[in-house]
């Protein structure tokens, strides 16, 4: 197993990638929280960690929380640190996003994606990255995606949400590696989630998104989860700083001619 002993933190870990990387990271020995985001989910998110459990991680919790808020964050690492037993891996994964031309968008759409996306992302390094330092080290990995390097018209919101969480990994990869605390992004392609539930109810759109792939298919999320699980193990422990892309190829710009 790679991560045994391990105490995790999944953000938005009760659907779509944050569900399959909760499973997987339980899988591999961790402990885990899972967070989630609306207090509709909560029986869900109590019976993920029921089934993570009885598939051997030693231990599984649910915690409701906003991302976005510093009281919800404060509130979830604390008590993952205190029902885990500590926290040494953090994977933001919570993410939103929601089409809408430039010159239209609302300021509130433009600030939910940000504080999500990004301020999300800040406040969780910023209270599991303090438990971390104090324990002597720890690993965070970041969901970005391809649109932290790919531009995406309708998404300007989003890619400039993944765009500074890359540099905001790079940066913190250089201030926290003396404090032994590794950070990687992973990026994702086009994957069969939720958030996606627009284009896999489009056969056209699909078939669009498709033809962007040079493997052709979109992604699972158990194949982002398994990215996610090895750069949080030790066999990653030379790796920090940088985007490990998961996107069967649609970053190689296959209709360039
Ligand atoms: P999803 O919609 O199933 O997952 C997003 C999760 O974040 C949900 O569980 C949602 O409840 C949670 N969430 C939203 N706002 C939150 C908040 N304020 N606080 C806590 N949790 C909150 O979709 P998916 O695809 O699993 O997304 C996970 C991450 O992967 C996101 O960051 C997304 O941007 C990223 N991603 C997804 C790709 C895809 O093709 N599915 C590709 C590249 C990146
Ligand atoms: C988005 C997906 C999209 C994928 C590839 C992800 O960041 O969340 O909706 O399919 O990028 O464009």
């Amino acid at each position: 197993m790679l991560l045994e002993g391990r105490k995790a933190i999944v953000t938005g870990g009760n659907t779509g990638i944050g569900k399959a990387t909760s499973e997987r990271l339980g899988a591999e020995g961790a402990s885990v929280c899972i967070n989630y985001y609306s207090a509709k989910e909560a029986s869900d998110a109590e019976a993920l960690a029921e089934q993570i459990r009885s598939d051997g991680a030693p231990r599984a919790i649910a915690v409701q929380g906003d991302v976005g808020s510093e009281d919800d964050v404060k509130r979830m690492v604390t008590r993952a640190h205190d029902q885990l037993g500590g926290v040494d891996l953090l994977v933001n994964n919570a993410g939103i996003e929601k089409q809408a031309p430039l010159l239209e968008m609302e300021l509130d759409l433009w600030s939910a994606v940000i504080q999500t996306n990004l301020t999300g992302a800040f406040l969780c390094i910023r209270e599991a990255g303090k438990i971390m330092a104090a324990a002597g080290g720890g690993t965070i990995v970041n969901m970005s995606s391809v649109h932290e390097f790919i531009p995406w018209p309708g998404f300007a919101h989003y890619c400039a949400s993944k765009g500074a969480i890359k540099l905001l990994m790079e940066t913190a990869a250089r201030e926290l590696a003396p404090k032994r605390i590794r950070l990687v992004n992973v990026a994702p392609g086009a994957i069969v989630t939720p958030i996606n539930q627009f284009v896999l109810d489009d056969p056209e759109q699909k078939h669009a998104v498709e033809s962007e792939i040079p493997l052709g298919r979109m992604g699972q999320p158990d194949e982002i989860a398994a990215a996610v699980a090895w750069a949080a193990s030790a066999q990653a422990d030379y790796v920090t700083g940088t985007t490990i892309v998961v996107d069967g190829g649609m970053s190689l710009y296959p209709k360039f001619v």
